[in-house]
């Protein structure tokens, strides 16, 4: 579906925004491993998680639904017909997460997706996996994929790629094989999966490293601070670790509000999301914001589930450019698209790096935002592992064109706002991947 973009005369409000995508999926999927029911409040109607929640259903979950509660109630036992067949439809976070649970289990599965989730790399997941003991079969390390799981070995492990999703695969194979299992970090990347097994369970242990101060060897009456180990943070299961279930409400989706909050911030006007997760892996656009010129409040702070959320509030202002690079892209990961939107309306030339993952995201995102940066008249230039986005000037509006990747959807929906005379967006629709009320939102804030 093709859908016409209006541009803004005035934006603000207040709204809320759909459960956390990353946490719903973890909902969904460790409930297949707990020994009693998870009860889930603010699941939200987006597509990937219902991806999850019906691959919990395959392994055995029986999914009750109350009104604006799920109650998920594991297997005693998972049994499966040899030729059991899940489909991870677009969902890069089912198919990495439910692959780390069949690995540590005497069970055969095949895991199948979309066009792009069939594109997507699962060497990163595979081949620790298979070191653990399980075996995979694919070709070029792409789905489908047909695993064998077995009782695994214990496992240390440092994640050459810093993604939450191959750290949760091998935690979650741990916990599903009774093994001890010790995930390492040099950069830290979401830990709801660690949050999660915390408040619904037992026996996680999360040590984070700080530096520490050490004699200057090159100057004996300095001291300087040194990490006393190579990585930031290690997760490590034993076979003592359990998950027994319990009660979580999941918070809005920060990288949902970061499209609602960027529109805040190129206009000028103050928009508020209420109850937005707060988990600080996920803050760094608030941070982002700040850098470059917004003003950001947050209020009624507090921790349900384990997960921090509270209330935001984002003023936008003169709009500078800030280099972003290391850690910081990490944190950005999936605000990339909308932050690159920001920097055509921002003074200078925002420069991102460090961002080759997200070629491999729903769609080849940097050549994605490139495509339609062009539409609009931006200048820019693509590097292998990022973009430099020229802003300042007005822009005319587009067809733009998403790839069926709902956050480029999003992103230049957003930008649509801010163009002179209307544009386009193709497939709209794919903003159902997270966000199925987005368009609704849209027109609450422009008011
Ligand atoms: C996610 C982790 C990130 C993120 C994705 C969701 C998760 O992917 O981009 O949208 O829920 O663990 P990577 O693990 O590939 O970095």
């Amino acid at each position: 579906m093709n859908q016409r973009l209006d541009p803004a005369r005035k934006i603000g409000g207040t709204i809320t925004v759909p459960g956390d995508k990353s946490i719903a999926h973890r909902a969904a999927l460790l409930s297949i491993l707990s020994s009693g029911p998870v009860e889930v409040t603010n699941f939200p109607d987006s597509v990937d998680c219902h991806t999850s929640l019906k691959a919990a259903e395959v392994m055995g979950v029986r999914v009750n639904r109350e009104d604006d509660k799920l109650l998920l109630i594991p297997p005693a036992t998972i049994e499966l017909p040899p030729e059991t067949i899940v489909d991870c439809g677009n969902s890069g976070t089912t198919a990495r997460l439910l692959s780390g649970i069949v690995a540590g289990r005497e069970m055969e599965l095949t895991l199948v997706g979309d066009e792009s989730l069939q594109s997507r790399p699962m060497k990163r997941i595979i081949d620790p996996l298979t070191e653990m003991g399980a075996e995979f079969f694919s070709e070029d390390g792409k789905m489908p994929l047909r695993i064998k799981g077995h009782k695994l070995l214990p496992f240390e492990y440092r994640l050459p790629v810093a993604s939450a999703q191959v750290k949760s695969a091998v935690l979650l194979a741990g916990l599903a094989s009774n093994c001890t299992v010790a995930v390492q970090e040099e950069s830290l990347t979401r830990d709801h999966t660690e949050l999660m097994l915390q408040h619904l369970g037992e026996g996680v242990e999360i040590r984070k490293i700080s530096p520490v101060p050490v004699q200057d060897p090159l100057d004996p009456r300095k001291k300087k601070m040194q990490m006393p180990e190579p990585f930031k943070r290690e997760t490590r299961l034993t076979s003592q670790t359990r998950l027994t279930g319990g009660s979580v409400d999941i918070p809005g989706d920060m990288s949902t509000a970061a499209f609602f909050l960027a529109a805040a911030a190129i206009s000028g006007e103050t928009i508020t999301v209420e109850n937005v997760g707060l988990n600080p892996t996920r803050t760094s656009f608030l941070d982002y914001l700040k850098l470059i010129g917004c003003k950001v409040s947050i209020g009624k702070k507090e921790v349900i589930s384990g997960e921090a959320r509270g209330s935001v509030t984002v003023t936008g202002g003169k709009l500078n450019h800030r280099k972003i690079f290391g850690e910081m892209t990490v944190g950005l990961i999936d605000e990339i698209p909308i932050i690159s939107v920001i920097a055509a309306f921002a003074s200078g030339t925002t420069v991102i790096r460090d961002a080759a993952e997200l070629r491999v995201k729903e769609s080849d995102r940097l050549e994605a935002v490139a495509d339609n940066l062009k539409r609009m008249g931006v200048k820019h230039g693509v590097l292998a592992d990022g973009i430099a986005v020229e802003g300042g000037r007005e822009f005319s509006g587009a067809d733009f064109v998403s790839q069926g990747d709902h956050r480029i959807a999003m992103a230049f929906s957003i930008a649509s706002l801010f163009l002179v005379g209307p544009s386009t967006i193709d497939d709209a629709a794919c903003v159902s991947i997270s966000c199925p009320t987005f368009y609704d939102l849209l027109d609450q804030i422009k008011q």
